[in-house]
């Protein structure tokens, strides 16, 4: 049977992610009734670090062990991916002795090299274009919160960064509805628009974009992340300006309407996305969802790994 990778979600059809969302909460009821299950057992994945992590590297590393295996933290300082020796020699190696790859990095191309020349999973740990197993990790978390998908309304205020663009895909391929309201000039890639656009068809959902706050109305969830994310801090200061009006503060909930929950990727800048009383109020589920990633990335090594 031909491996998969989980490279992006635009890989998975609604049904495959709706397997993987029900195979999360599986898993997550038996951890909390003490029951594991091991198809790891014996095999080891190797985690690949290029970006600083708290969250992916601790679920990552501790879901690995929860399903038996070993988790083989490679330092990016030490294997240097494209100096030290190409991506394609990295892949031919490292398949010969692990069972998976867990990858951290800048470039999507990167991680495609890697599972082009690899015969086992590789998973995206967030590229600069993508963040799948956030994006599992939301759309858990709403339907735990919600019960289910149909008439959820999601608003994603700021960057059409990677995260937006995972949970854009997500949305549309579980037929949610969903809103990107951001500045111009920060919209998302051509690519992501017309991938997010087919699949909303696909489902039968709506995918928007506005520059107009107004947008959040009638969303359950609004959603946001850094301004400036990893690897575009020289552009830091211009994109303050560039995003200021766009915080998700009370007024804006107050806009979406009442029972809208808010989360966040994490780690959160409070006083530039988001507002401390947003972040760290009753309507934050932020915290939820950051559990949330320890289940669906389970989900997806018992899924994948062989
Ligand atoms: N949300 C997320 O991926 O967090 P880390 O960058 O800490 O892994
Ligand atoms: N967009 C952010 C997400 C961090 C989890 C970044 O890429 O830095």
């Amino acid at each position: 049977m031909k491996k998969k990778d989980l490279l992006s979600l635009n890989d998975y059809s609604g049904k495959e992610i709706e397997a993987l969302l029900n195979l999360s909460a599986a898993i997550k009821s038996e951890l909390k009734a003490k029951k594991f299950r091991r198809p790891l057992k014996d095999k080891t994945i190797a985690l690949i670090f290029e970006k600083p992590s708290l969250r992916t590297h601790a679920t990552f590393e501790t879901g690995i062990v929860q399903l038996g295996g070993h988790a083989l933290y490679l330092p990016s300082s030490n294997i240097r991916i494209g100096v030290r020796e190409t991506a394609e020699d990295i892949a031919k190696n490292l398949e010969r002795w692990v069972d998976g790859i867990v990858i951290r990095t800048f470039s999507q191309k990167l991680i495609e090299t890697l599972a082009s020349n690899a015969s086992i999973p590789v998973i995206n740990a967030l590229t600069d274009d993508a963040h799948p197993c956030q994006a599992l990790a939301t759309a858990l978390t709403i339907k735990e919160h919600f019960k289910s998908f149909k008439g959820v309304k999601v608003a994603y205020v700021g960057d059409g960064n990677n995260v937006a663009a995972s949970l854009f895909t997500i949305c549309a391929k579980l037929g949610m509805d969903s809103v990107h309201i951001g500045p111009k000039g920060y919209e998302l890639s051509k690519q992501y628009l017309a991938d997010v656009t087919a699949a909303a068809k696909v489902s039968g959902s709506k995918f928007t974009y506005t520059k107009e706050l107004a947008g959040v109305k009638g969303a359950d969830l609004i959603y946001t992340d850094v301004w400036t994310s990893m690897g575009q801090e020289a552009e830091s200061a211009k994109r303050l300006k560039a995003f200021k009006g766009y915080q998700v503060d009370s007024k804006l909930m107050a806009l979406a309407g009442r029972g809208a929950k808010f989360s966040h990727c994490l780690p959160a800048h409070r006083g530039e996305e988001v507002s401390a009383e947003v972040i760290d109020g009753a309507a934050s589920i932020a915290i939820d969802e950051a559990e949330n990633r320890l289940h669906v990335q389970k989900a997806v090594l018992a899924t994948l790994v062989k």
